[in-house]
């Protein structure tokens, strides 16, 4: 039995997620494209997170496009009351699997009514704008036009709380004058820490900071400092990475991603990790080690 109410709880919106969460962008095909190799291994990851206490799942409709949202209705729906799906927009795939900006008025409001219906939802409890500007990392520039667009759809009741994602600090202001900002979902991990201040900030704004990639992403994070500390513990190196950032901020919320169900329960026991600060302190120095770009 999972003991994932150890890692405590955020208030996000208006509603109160634990900060062990699950990312379901794992469960489309390869490249995040297409279906699973088998749907049901997807399905019993999900189940197993849920059965396991997580009340906070990331997904989106372009991812698969469509697969990752349908696989959570079919593994979850009817949903707990106390579960809270993220979704966000802003993007959309083309017939290869490439990622492209998806910011007119209508295809905003087309990925909300897909959301709403691949997830089999009447709303949607919070919707990130996912910026497209750069699509590999934060790029100034304005979003103000599709952030009105998606605070439009909330006042029609179409969407209950707003985030923004891949944005800069500029961004994240200039957004707060348009609609209220309840989290925001960046690149961030033990190896890529160019948001450090911004989490702090917000932080003490009380918005939740969702790192993206927490374990490396498409490229697992390596390090022998990590690896060193993990042995030591008697911990595995991605259960490090993750009791990092949890005592990183109390406004870090972890969406790890996954396709397997062993993983999974890897990930979700770090909630019975505590990080000494010695061990803290040699896992400061990864990032010195790290191509941050
Ligand atoms: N806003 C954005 O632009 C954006 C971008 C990317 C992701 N996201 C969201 O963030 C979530 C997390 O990111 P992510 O899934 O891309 O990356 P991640 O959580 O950093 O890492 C996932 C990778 O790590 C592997 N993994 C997971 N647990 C492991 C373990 N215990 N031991 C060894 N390998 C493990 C997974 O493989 P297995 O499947 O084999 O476990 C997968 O290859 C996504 O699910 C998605 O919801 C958002």
């Amino acid at each position: 039995m999972s003991t994932i109410n150890r890692t405590g709880t955020f208030t996000l919106g208006d509603r109160t997620v634990k900060r062990l969460g699950y990312g379901a962008m794992q469960l489309a095909g390869p490249g995040v494209f297409g279906p699973p190799k088998d749907t049901d291994a997807a399905v019993a990851v999900l189940r197993e997170a849920v059965a396991s206490g997580v009340n906070h799942i990331d997904t989106s409709d372009f991812y698969g496009p469509h697969i990752t949202n349908q696989l959570i209705r079919k593994a979850l729906h009817p949903y707990r009351d106390d579960l809270v799906i993220v979704t966000k927009i802003g993007a959309r795939r083309d017939s290869d699997g490439s990622w492209l900006e998806a910011f007119s008025p209508e295809e905003l409001t087309q990925g909300v009514h897909d959301n709403l219906r691949n997830l089999g939802l009447d709303v949607l409890d919070v919707v990130n704008l996912r910026s497209m500007l750069g699509v590999h990392g934060p790029a100034e520039g304005s979003l103000e036009a599709p952030l009105s667009v998606l605070a439009e759809l909330q006042r029609k009741g179409l969407v209950r709380h707003i985030g923004l994602s891949n944005v800069t600090p500029a961004q994240i202001e200039a957004g707060r004058r348009i609609a209220e900002i309840v989290c925001v979902q960046n690149h961030y991990n033990l190896a890529h820490r160019t948001d450090d201040a911004l989490i702090d900030d917000l932080a003490i704004k009380g918005i939740a900071y969702v790192p993206f990639f927490p374990l490396g992403g498409f490229s697992p994070l390596q390090s022998s400092i990590l690896s060193d500390v993990a042995q030591r513990l008697g911990a595995t190196a991605m259960q490090v990475a993750l009791a990092w950032l949890l005592r990183r901020a109390p406004n870090i919320l972890l969406i790890p991603g996954t396709s397997s169900v062993a993983h999974l329960r890897e990930n979700l026991a770090v909630a019975e990790l505590d990080l000494p600060e010695d061990a803290v302190a040699a896992l400061e120095g990864i990032e010195a080690h790290a191509d941050t770009a």
